[in-house]
């Protein structure tokens, strides 16, 4: 089967959740977009780990794992990733591929960000500051750089000079130094003996589509979230790549007839990093006894995390521009004590509003967000493995997130350790 796993919210939704349950069964691990922004955590032995490029079946000794045809890669990142996984002892998979097909992320891409939301002031996207933004740009202006470019660097000074005579220009109006083409070239040279080795001969495309025909398992693991999406997210407070499950079709290069299943990963409340309109934001000392609680500090920059309650048209829109089929529900455990809201609908300019994207970025900050409030639970749920060991507040919550996103929850994670997940369904059946 392949099944794509999708962040519903604005990224941060615990995605780990879904692999630490079903990782055993998987043979491939794709991660499709997005680059060093993400953070994904992950236990192994014990240990905290946090991944930001290599999907999070490295820990699984059965599988294989691709970064895939629409990432960008910072190679000094991966370098760095890999340096740590090892000593970690966690670097376990049997094969680390990467697709000829992705981005590098150029020094002078890291630069221009910097610059860029320098420039920006209060206006600033509040981005992680991992060269997304630029890579994406350059690659949508034909100026990019392959990870396949590694192959042939005889072939690229011509190139460079190109992206050079682009990009320098601007870099220095907007008061940075410029970069010569021994620097580019340079840069590209130091990472050839690493990434050479790594970059796929047979299409991850080919290779995932000849595993479902002999019944093997693929998970597709998307980075970020929903309202991330350079589309259909908040525009422009957004990131660059396809953060949606149709986004999954081009990372890993499959029809979208070859999915089986979308899962989506929701918090029973919502976070968001970062510039942009967060309606169901919560303030004061409620927001920072759940951001301490959950930990909601970015697992990348370390930025402490905006939250709010769960948005019912946002989760609805997720679910539809998705195509959920099923719901991992996180964190939930974080609400004991606490009064959970859940919000209804949106009322904007005296209209009842239901549909998340029937508003624009400006029109959804004027939005006025109608809550129900639920009785919620005070009792520790992080021993519970069944749905009826819950008590009926937290069932009342699951319930209700359950309702508005249209599909069946196939778990519950009640905890941050592994196995602390209320199974709900089989993921392979
Ligand atoms: P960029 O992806 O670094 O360009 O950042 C654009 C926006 O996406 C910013 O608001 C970031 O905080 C947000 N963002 C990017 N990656 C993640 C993530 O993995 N989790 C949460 N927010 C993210």
């Amino acid at each position: 089967m392949i099944v794509v796993a999708i962040g519903n919210q604005w990224g941060d939704e615990g995605k780990g959740a879904l692999v630490d349950n079903w990782g055993k069964d998987v043979s491939y691990f794709v991660r499709v977009q997005g680059g060093a922004n993400a953070g994904h955590t992950v236990i192994n032995k014990g240990k905290k780990i946090i991944l930001h490029l290599i999907p999070s079946g490295v820990t699984y000794s059965q599988a294989h794992c691709f970064l895939g045809n629409d990432m960008v890669i910072d190679p000094k990142a991966l370098i760095k990733e890999m340096d740590d996984l090892s000593a970690a002892e966690a670097l376990n998979c049997k094969s680390l591929g990467i697709s000829p097909l992705a981005h590098l992320v150029m020094p002078y891409c890291l630069e221009l960000e910097k610059l860029r939301e320098q420039a920006r002031g209060k206006n600033a996207i509040g981005t992680t500051g991992r060269g997304i933004g630029p890579t994406y740009e350059m690659r949508a202006r034909r100026l990019g750089i392959r990870v396949g470019d590694l192959r042939h660097l005889d072939k690229m000074p011509e190139y460079v000079k190109t992206i050079l005579a682009e990009i320098n220009p601007e870099i220095r109006h907007l008061g940075g130094q410029a970069f010569t083409q021994k620097d580019i070239l340079g840069f590209l040279e130091q990472f050839v003996p690493y990434l050479e080795p790594m970059i796929v001969k047979t299409p991850i495309s080919v290779t995932i589509c000849a595993a479902k025909a002999k019944g093997e398992n693929v998970l597709i693991e998307g980075a970020q979230g929903l309202e991330l999406d350079l589309t259909h997210g908040t525009y422009p407070f957004t990131t660059s790549s396809s953060t949606i499950a149709g986004g999954a079709c081009s990372g890993a290069g499959i029809g979208p007839t070859m999915i089986n299943k979308v899962i989506g990963v929701t918090k029973a409340y919502c976070t968001r990093v970062g510039s942009g309109p967060f309606p169901t934001k919560i303030n004061g000392e409620l927001a920072e006894k759940i951001q301490k609680r959950g930990k909601e500090f970015g697992a990348t920059t370390g930025r402490p995390r905006d939250v709010g309650w769960v948005d019912a048209a946002q989760l609805a829109h997720a679910a539809r521009i998705n195509g959920l089929t099923g719901l991992v529900i996180t964190k939930g455990d974080v609400l004991q004590g606490i009064e959970p809201k859940i919000c209804d609908h949106y009322v904007y300019q005296g209209h009842k509003i239901t549909n998340f994207d029937e508003l624009d970025c400006c029109e959804l900050s004027d939005a006025e967000p109608i809550y129900e409030t639920l009785a919620g639970f005070t009792e520790d749920i992080s021993g519970c493995r069944k749905f009826d060991d819950l008590p009926k507040g937290a069932q009342e919550l699951y319930n209700k997130i359950q309702a508005y996103a249209g599909v069946p929850i196939l778990a519950i994670s009640v905890g941050p350790e592994r196995g602390q997940t209320i199974i709900m369904g089989n993921l392979w059946q």
